[in-house]
């Protein structure tokens, strides 16, 4: 039976943000370079400009990440719900505020959702839910994707890792027991339950020798918003998870996994000995040898991705599909480094790629058809100098041209929106929207930098 202190904690707000592996621009080159999985499943139809598209974020908190991916296509019906009245006025507030016609933001449980009368969806995402809430919750969740997702259909879900948290399991056992025992209130206890584990670290406590990891996820800790504390340790669910024990809890929705949105995964060569490779390559078994990755990279957070009934595509036209999928600067073009250091030492793009890239980048947003169109450079090092560029933050997958023309005038009555508006008191929301990315884009950014994102503010 729910208690006084899970209402506490089930009404405390979240901290607003956005997350681009929520966005279907996203997603669909993560899809695309299959990391993680099969390279060859075919993206749903409503990924193609051409078409419409339905998407739905579960546990939305302040609803930042569907109300950008609203504005960047205005053709897409978005919802998204959370329980959690408070996240749900102000994004609604905030729609209002921009003229944001096509989302529906709605204060629901993943119990009472269900019964809503919704579209399929093309696409539905959870970030930071499969963890953090009980299993009949869960069960919940899975008829959802059951019976609103469409076959062909993507879910995207993160969720806690084994490897990277399982030493940490204690600290939050912990931090629950401390707000039990001295009855506080979560938002004010947690700082306070934090701050005493660090105290017994100071002390000596034999614990944090034996467990290196849980003193740098204390560290974290020791630095977060203390929103995300509560929502990260005390919601009284705190489950752990490999990719198999997921995926076979999906697998009663139709779904089955396809991949990574962790463009990380496609650079394995950067991170592991070629004997970790070797092994892991010996692995017939795709979701074991992921779990057996996650000890290599001590993983914390998995983002994985689920189809419904995945079409399977040939790897010409995986080609073909990657060879038009558009690329922006994220940092001055002009400065695209040609080296970078990883934890296995340094890597360059080719000279020929790396030039290639810079000077299509200068122009404007590229894609590899037209880096190698002016240039002549190799297929496959503009190929993966565009993916590494990606996962290293340099780049960002953009939207075709046609969707960024149509979506400008939408993103900047949202970034006009957000200057007279103030989320749950007086705090800012911390991303624009970008017409060219559609996705967010941090507020704090150098204003070249917003511009050359279609930001005009
Ligand atoms: C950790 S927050 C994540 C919010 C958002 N997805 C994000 O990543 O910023 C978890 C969210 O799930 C919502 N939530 C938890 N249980 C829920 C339920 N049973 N039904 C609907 N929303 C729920 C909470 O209100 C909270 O906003």
């Amino acid at each position: 039976m729910p208690t006084s202190k899970d209402s506490d904690i089930a009404s405390q707000p979240y901290a607003s943000s956005f997350y681009k592996e929520q966005t279907p621009a996203y997603l669909h080159y993560a899809m695309q370079c299959g990391t993680g999985g099969q390279a060859n499943v075919g993206l749903p139809a409503a990924f193609s400009p051409s078409e419409t598209f339905a998407s739905c974020d579960i546990g939305c908190g302040f609803g930042l990440t569907p109300l950008i991916t609203a504005v960047a296509d205005p053709t897409a019906d978005v919802w998204g719900f959370d329980f959690n009245a408070e996240h749900i006025s102000s994004a609604s507030a905030l729609a209002d505020a921009a003229g944001t016609s096509n989302i529906t933001l709605l204060d629901a449980s993943f119990e009472t959702f269900l019964d809503r009368s919704t579209p399929d969806f093309d696409l539905i995402t959870l970030h930071g839910i499969y963890s953090w809430v009980s299993p009949e919750n869960r069960h919940q969740i899975l008829d959802i994707l059951s019976n609103k997702l469409k076959p062909g259909g993507v879910v995207y879900v993160s969720y806690n890792c084994f490897t990277g948290w399982a030493s940490s399991a204690p600290v939050q056992q912990f931090l629950t027991d401390y707000i039990d025992r001295t009855n506080s209130e979560s938002l004010a206890g947690v700082g306070k339950a934090t701050a005493l584990v660090d105290q017994m670290r100071s002390a000596g406590a034999a614990f944090f020798g034996v467990n290196p990891q849980a003193g740098k996820i204390l560290d974290i800790a020791l630095q977060s918003d203390p929103r995300y504390l509560v929502h990260e340790y005390l919601t009284g669910n705190w489950t752990l998870f490999s990719l198999a024990q997921v995926a076979n809890e999906l697998v009663a929705a139709g779904l089955s996994y396809v991949g990574s949105a962790d463009l990380t995964h496609a650079f394995d060569v950067f991170h592991m000995t070629p004997e970790a490779q070797a092994m892991l390559g010996d692995i017939d078994d795709l979701l074991l040898q992921q779990s057996a990755r996650d000890f290599f990279m001590t993983s914390l957070l998995r983002k994985d991705i689920f189809v419904k009934d995945p079409q399977l595509i040939t790897s010409d036209q995986q080609t073909e599909a990657l060879m038009d999928q558009r690329f922006c600067a994220t940092k001055p073009a002009d400065q695209l480094p040609q080296h970078f250091n990883f934890p296995r030492g340094g890597v360059s793009l080719t000279a020929d790629a790396h030039a290639a890239i810079k000077e299509a980048l200068i122009q404007g947003p590229a894609s590899a058809r037209m880096v190698i169109d002016a240039s002549g450079a190799e297929l496959k090092s503009v190929l993966n100098g565009l993916k590494l560029l990606t996962d290293i933050g340099f780049l960002a997958p953009a939207l075709p041209e046609t969707m960024t023309t149509v979506a400008q005038e939408h993103t900047d009555r949202f970034n006009a929106a957000l200057a007279g508006y103030e989320k749950g008191g007086d705090e800012p929301v911390p991303f624009y929207a970008s017409p060219i990315t559609g996705g967010g884009v941090s507020r704090e950014s150098d204003p070249d930098l917003l511009r050359t994102l279609g930001v005009t503010v």
